[in-house]
C-alpha cells in the first residue's frame, strides 16, 4: 500500500524507513533504524529528488506512482550516488523511459560505474549555480563535493526556500510518523543521533562542510529536506550552529570524555577514581565509556562534543590494547582536531602504550597533552594518588580557562 506524505502544496515525501537493518554501511549500529528520504515535486514538470536503498524498492515505487497520480515523471535529480539513495536509478529509468536525470559530471561517471543503461542519452549534467525551472519553482544546484562523496550537490528551491540537502543535516533513525523536527523534541531525542551520523559519516570532511555552510549562509532557507531522518524547519539555526562546530572541530562544550579499556579492572578502577575526583571538583556532564563494550561510533560522537579526552588503556602484545587502538584510529581517520588529551597507560611489566597513543594522536592538528602520561603497573597504588590529584587539578584549571 502506498505511504506518501504531503509536505507542501506540491511536494510529497515518497521515501521509506528500515527498522530491520543491523549495521548502516555494514559498519554503524542503528538501533532506531534509518530512513531513506525521497521527495516528489509536482509542478508543471514533475521532479523526483533521489531514490532510496534497494531494500525499500517495492514501497518506493508504489509511493512514486501514487504521488504522480497518473502523470509522467519528467526529472530525477540525483544529488548523491551512494546506493542508499541511488540504488534504484536504473529501475526509475526503465519505468519512466522519457525521464531526464539531472546530476553533476562526477555523478554521471558513477552512474556509468554502477549501471549499464545508456546514461548519456538521458543525463543532463549541471554545475554550480545552474537553474532548472519547473513551472512555478526555480531550482538552483549548489555543488557540495565530499559532503559526503565527491559528486554530491544540493538543490535550493528559491520559490519555497527549501534546501534539498543530500546527506547534510541527516541523521540515523527511522521516521516514526512525525516527519518534521517541530513535531518532536528534536534537541532532546534526535540531536545525539544526528551528531553520531555526522561525525562518523561526514566528520572527516570538515573543510568541505564549512564551504557548504558558507554557500548556505547566502540562501534564505525556510526548510531543509535531507536524505535521512526528519525534515527540519524549526531547528535550522541550532542545526547549522552544530554543523559549524562539528566541521570546524570546535568542542561543543568544556567537558570531559573518558574512554578506557581494561582487561582485569586496574585501568577501569583508575579511570573511575579520576572521574570521581573530577566530579568532586565540580566538573559536570562527565562521559565515560568502556571501548570494548560501547560501539566506537557513539564514543567518536562524544569526542566531537567534548573539549577534554582521557584515554586509559593497557599495553597489550607490546602495543595498544586492540579496542583502544581502533578508537584512536577512528579519531585520526575522522580528523578530530583541537582536543586536550590526558593519557593513562597500564602494563604489568613493560607499559609503553602511552607513548604509542601519543604518536598517533599527534597526527591530529591542535592535539594538546596537558599532563604527562600517568603510568600504572597493574593497579593504581596509594603513592600515586598525589600524581592523580595533580592530573585532576590540571584538568580543572584547563576546563575553566
Ligand atoms: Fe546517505 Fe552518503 O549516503
Amino acid at each position: 500500500m502506498q505511504n506518501i506524505r504531503k509536505i507542501a502544496e506540491d511536494l510529497f515525501y515518497v521515501g521509506c524507513s528500515d527498522r530491520r537493518i543491523q549495521l548502516f554501511e555494514s559498519a554503524y549500529p542503528v538501533p532506531d533504524g534509518v530512513s531513506y528520504n525521497s521527495y516528489l515535486l509536482k509542478d508543471d514538470k514533475t521532479v523526483l529528488f533521489d531514490t532510496v536503498d534497494k531494500v525499500c524498492s517495492a514501497q518506493f515505487f508504489e509511493n512514486v506512482e501514487a504521488a504522480l497520480d497518473g502523470r509522467n515523471l519528467d526529472y530525477l535529480v540525483v544529488q548523491h550516488m551512494e546506493p542508499d539513495h541511488a540504488a534504484l536509478i536504473s529501475e526509475v529509468v526503465r519505468r519512466y523511459p522519457d525521464i531526464k536525470i539531472v546530476c553533476t559530471a562526477k555523478a554521471l561517471a558513477m552512474v556509468k560505474q554502477f549501471f549499464d543503461f545508456d546514461a548519456d542519452s538521458c543525463v543532463q549534467t549541471v554545475k554550480e549555480g545552474d537553474v532548472l525551472n519547473t513551472g512555478s519553482h526555480e531550482l538552483t544546484f549548489v555543488m557540495a563535493p565530499m559532503v559526503h562523496w565527491p559528486e554530491v550537490m544540493v538543490t535550493f528551491d528559491k520559490t519555497t526556500g527549501t534546501l534539498f540537502s543530500a546527506d547534510a543535516f541527516g541523521s540515523f533513525g527511522a521516521i516514526n510518523g512525525n516527519l518534521f523536527d517541530d513535531e518532536v523534541d528534536w534537541e532532546r531525542d534526535y540531536l545525539d543521533e544526528a551528531r553520531r551520523y555526522y561525525t562518523n559519516i561526514v566528520g572527516k570532511y570538515g573543510m568541505q562542510v564549512q564551504m557548504l555552510l558558507k554557500k548556505a549562509a547566502g540562501l534564505d532557507i525556510k526548510m531543509i529536506c535531507p536524505l535521512h531522518s526528519l525534515i527540519v524547519r524549526k531547528n535550522i539555526g541550532l542545526f547549522v550552529e552544530k554543523y559549524d562546530k562539528w566541521s570546524s572541530y570546535t568542542p561543543e562544550e568544556n567537558s570531559v570524555l573518558i574512554a578506557f579499556t581494561s582487561v582485569y579492572g586496574g585501568t577501569e578502577n583508575t579511570a573511575e577514581i579520576l572521574a570521581g575526583k573530577l566530579a568532586d571538583k565540580g566538573v559536570k556532564n562527565i562521559k565515560m565509556f568502556d571501548l570494548s563494550f560501547t560501539h566506537s561510533s557513539k564514543v567518536l560522537a562524544e569526542a566531537f562534543k567534548a573539549s577534554h579526552i582521557v584515554l586509559a588503556t593497557t599495553t597489550y602484545n607490546a602495543g595498544v590494547f586492540e579496542s583502544m587502538e581502533a578508537f584512536i584510529h577512528s579519531l585520526v581517520a575522522h580528523n578530530l582536531q583541537n582536543r586536550k588529551f590526558v593519557l593513562i597507560e597500564n602494563g604489568s611489566w613493560a607499559p609503553t602504550c602511552g607513548s604509542q597513543m601519543r604518536v598517533e594522536l599527534e597526527k591530529l592538528k591542535g592535539s594538546e597533552f596537558i599532563t604527562p602520561p600517568l603510568c600504572i603497573k597493574s593497579a593504581l597504588k596509594k603513592d600515586q594518588i598525589a600524581e592523580l590529584d595533580n592530573v585532576v587539578i590540571t584538568m580543572e584549571k584547563s576546563l575553566n580557562s
